[in-house]
């Protein structure tokens, strides 16, 4: 199976050393096109030869081409692509906003699985959400998942819609985990703990507290009942954080990222 990678930024070399790592694709069947010298030079994993900075006939003969451009260089990468793409070739696009409609229109193609995932897919531990049109067969979605979940884990949704929702929670969230840690890291060197202290009890309290929540059944809330003992010193901490209506605020941010993520969809 030949793969195409078309940008080889952030997510695309994520992909490219993912989809090597796992063994999934060969070097010989990975391609990359990629217009930044850049970027490339840092690829050593893949052969020359199977590096271009232009489009050309190798488009053509790829099982599936991965567009990992940024959205707004997605028209001008579209008019340069078009030539060489055919009509049967299925396409995966990991760009943000850009929907299917539009993809198959603008490379005159008919079947296009799109995804989110998310940073962590860097380091294996991506999260990403995906859906297709009409037309991409079980057995492509299978091969699009297992490709795709060599940086992570993946869920399919039926409904596109539900992309834009996955921006706003999964997309989008490793920063609002950074925000609220950013704020125990802050709090923390003000009680007087140095920084380099404050970021290790904030990142082991993190990764703990996610780990342990994953070996076990419990909710999240069961888990907060847990930890805070009547009159004790989590629960004065959870009584403030209902008072200020925190939870609220969470959701009017994550709505915020859903809205935004519809807006610039359309
Ligand atoms: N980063 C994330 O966490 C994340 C999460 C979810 C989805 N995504 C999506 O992933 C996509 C890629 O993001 P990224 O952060 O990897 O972007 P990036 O680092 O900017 O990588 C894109 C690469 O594509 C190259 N490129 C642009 N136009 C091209 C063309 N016509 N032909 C060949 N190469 C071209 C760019 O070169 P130049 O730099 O020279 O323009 C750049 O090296 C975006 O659509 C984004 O929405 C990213």
């Amino acid at each position: 199976m030949k793969i195409l990678i078309v940008g080889s930024g952030n997510m695309g070399k994520t992909y490219a050393r993912s989809f090597l790592a796992s063994r999934f694709v060969t070097p010989q069947d990975l391609f990359i096109l990629e217009k930044s010298h850049e970027q490339t030079e840092t690829l050593s994993e893949i052969s020359g030869g199977n590096v271009f900075d232009k489009p050309g006939l190798f488009i053509s003969e790829a099982d599936v081409v991965i567009l990992a451009v940024k959205p707004q260089d997605f028209p001008v990468l579209a008019e340069q692509i078009r030539p060489f793409i055919k009509r049967w070739q299925l396409v995966l696009s990991i760009m943000a906003g850009i929907k299917i409609e539009s993809i198959i229109n603008q490379l005159g193609i008919n079947r296009v699985v799109r995804c989110m995932p998310n940073l962590p897919a860097q380091i294996g531990m991506g999260m990403t959400v995906f859906t297709s049109s009409a037309g991409v067969e079980k057995k492509e979605l299978f091969t699009i998942q297992n490709l795709v979940n060599t940086t992570g884990k993946s869920v399919y949704v039926e409904d596109e819609n539900m992309i834009d929702a996955a921006t706003a929670i999964s997309g989008s969230g490793p920063a609002y985990v950074y925000y609220f840690m950013e704020a125990m890291i802050q709090t923390a060197i003000k009680m007087g703990f140095s920084p380099s202290e404050a970021e290790l009890l904030v990142n082991q309290t993190f990764m703990g507290a996610v780990h342990l929540h994953n070996q076990n059944e419990l909710t999240c809330n069961e888990w907060i009942k847990r930890v805070a003992s009547r009159g004790g010193t989590t629960e004065a901490a959870v009584k403030v954080f209902n008072a200020l209506s925190v939870s609220d605020e969470i959701e009017a941010g994550l709505f915020a990222a859903y809205n935004r993520a519809k807006e610039l969809g359309s």
